[in-house]
């Protein structure tokens, strides 16, 4: 098969939202620290209404319907997320009722867990398969969900929620290039959730950015020595239309554009080319990578060096993760959503990009995307964007949640996380048409959804 990618893809996030300007308050924290320091607007979340089965549901039915997929055509369906609530049964196996009804239960694939990472896992088992001996000719469905939450604190206006859902095939719109993945993983406990009572995960914040700079930089010198093999001109950021990265917080990754990609571009650069393309920023000539994560002065001067540059190539990216919050392993791909609503099909055609996944624990890989030059691809990329377009719009149709309201709606879901039997008390009339929830919660602790 040639040319894999997505073919179609939809998004889902929740229907209510809690304003940070007003979490700032009830926090009783600075004007500004979530607004400013950290650059996020609002806030998703659900109430116990839903579930990682129904938020899953949702995005995947959304891309069926628009779409008009026969199931029977699908031979793969992954699900990468890090939220549990079955343990051994997985969230792919709840997704397959809607393939069951049809009788398309010739369906392989099933779920990849780590923190913010597992969609993009999910995302290369579907690409490989279809670039592999043992595909059968079937597109390959991914499905990314989260519902990110954190224990009231500092870490609390970094959570969301939301899924996406991506149709993956040959001759697609948006292609992932062969051979030029960057990985970088090790043991880390920066986030993790060993407490299986609880929805919150342990965190320690100030470790995660370290783990995120040190993964990105890692990742981002292997990609770029391994994109030189490819094609001995590439500059790093300079030849790439845009750049995309997992988004905990929009501040982190305008800091990441600027730390990272730009000082290793100023590192990796010729003496020559770097007086150039740098002018003003020789006293950096012999600092180090590893060093400069918390450097205020380096910090200062390529957040100053690199403006322009995340106006055109990442900030575009970041209107959901602004808008909706930290999604999880759907954020990458919210990011890259984000991106195309941006642009029309005609400034986007022939663009190349890297992507930046990156998952606590902790896994990490840059990859890179293209999109198509051919004309049938083009309309696929048409109709990818448009339908995009409709679900982004329903940002502006969402419910706006007082901070207190929002808080005792996390109450709830916490004291009940372990309750059965339990019949949700969340509104249903809130919830987006479309929307799966959950109505209640048996003695043996299974559960049952409606779609509204
Ligand atoms: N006005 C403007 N800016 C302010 C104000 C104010 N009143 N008050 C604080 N700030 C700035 C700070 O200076 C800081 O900016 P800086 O990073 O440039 O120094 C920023 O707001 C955040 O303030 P901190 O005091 O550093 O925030 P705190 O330590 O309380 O919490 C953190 C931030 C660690 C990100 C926390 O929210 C957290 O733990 N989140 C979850 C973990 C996370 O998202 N990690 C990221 C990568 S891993 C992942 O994806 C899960």
């Amino acid at each position: 098969a040639e040319n894999v990618g997505i073919l179609a893809m939809e998004l889902y996030f929740p229907s209510q939202y809690v304003d940070q300007v007003d979490l700032e308050k009830f926090d009783e924290v600075g004007t500004g620290k979530y607004t400013i320091g950290l650059g996020q607007s609002k806030m998703g979340f659900c109430s116990d209404r839903e579930d990682i089965n129904s938020v899953c549901l949702t995005a995947l039915h959304r891309l069926i319907e628009r779409n008009n997929i026969n199931l029977h055509d699908i031979g793969r369906l992954e699900v990468g997320t890090e939220t549990i609530i079955d343990k051994s049964k997985s969230v792919k196996t709840f997704l397959m009722t809607l393939f069951a009804k049809e009788g398309a239960t010739d369906v392989e694939g099933i779920d990849s867990t780590n923190a913010c990472y597992g969609g993009t896992a999910a995302l290369f088992n579907a690409i490989n398969w279809v670039e592999s001996s043992s595909w059968d000719g079937r597109k390959a469905i991914v499905v990314a969900g989260d519902i990110g939450l954190y224990g009231k604190g500092p870490a609390r206006p970094t959570g969301g929620a939301g899924a996406v859902a991506m149709l993956i095939g040959p001759d697609a719109p948006l292609i992932f290039d062969c051979g030029v993945r960057a990985s970088y993983m090790t043991h880390a406990y920066d986030f993790y959730k060993p407490d299986l009572a609880c929805e919150f995960p342990y965190v320690d914040g100030k470790l995660t950015i370290t783990c995120y700079l040190n993964a990105l930089d890692n990742c981002y010198n292997l990609f770029c020595k391994k994109m030189r093999n490819v094609d001995s001109n590439f500059k790093g950021l300079l030849s790439l239309d845009g750049m995309l990265f997992h988004t905990p917080y929009c501040k982190l990754v305008q800091k990441s554009l600027a730390r990272v990609v730009c000082f290793n571009d100023f590192l990796n650069a010729s003496p020559n080319d770097r007086k150039q393309q740098f002018p003003g920023l020789s006293q950096f000539d012999n600092y180090k990578r590893e060093e400069t994560y918390f450097d205020r002065d380096v910090e200062k001067a390529f957040m100053t060096y690199s403006q322009s540059l995340f106006e055109e190539k990442t900030k575009p990216s970041l209107h959901i993760a602004r808008n909706v919050g930290n999604m999880y392993t759907p954020s990458l791909y919210g990011g890259l959503v984000s991106y195309l609503i941006s642009k029309s099909p005609d400034q986007l055609i022939g663009k190349n990009f890297a992507l930046f996944s990156y998952g606590s624990g902790l896994a990490s890989t840059m990859f890179s995307m293209k999109i198509c030059k051919n004309m049938s691809a083009g309309s696929k990329l048409e109709r990818l964007i448009k339908s995009l377009n409709n679900t982004v719009s329903m940002l502006d149709e969402r419910q706006c949640v007082q901070a207190t309201v929002f808080t005792d709606l996390m109450d709830v879901r916490a004291k009940n996380y372990q309750t059965a039997p339990y019949e949700p008390s969340g509104s249903i009339d809130v919830l987006f048409p479309g929307t799966y929830y959950l109505v209640r919660i048996d003695e043996q602790r299974r559960r049952r959804y409606e779609r509204k």
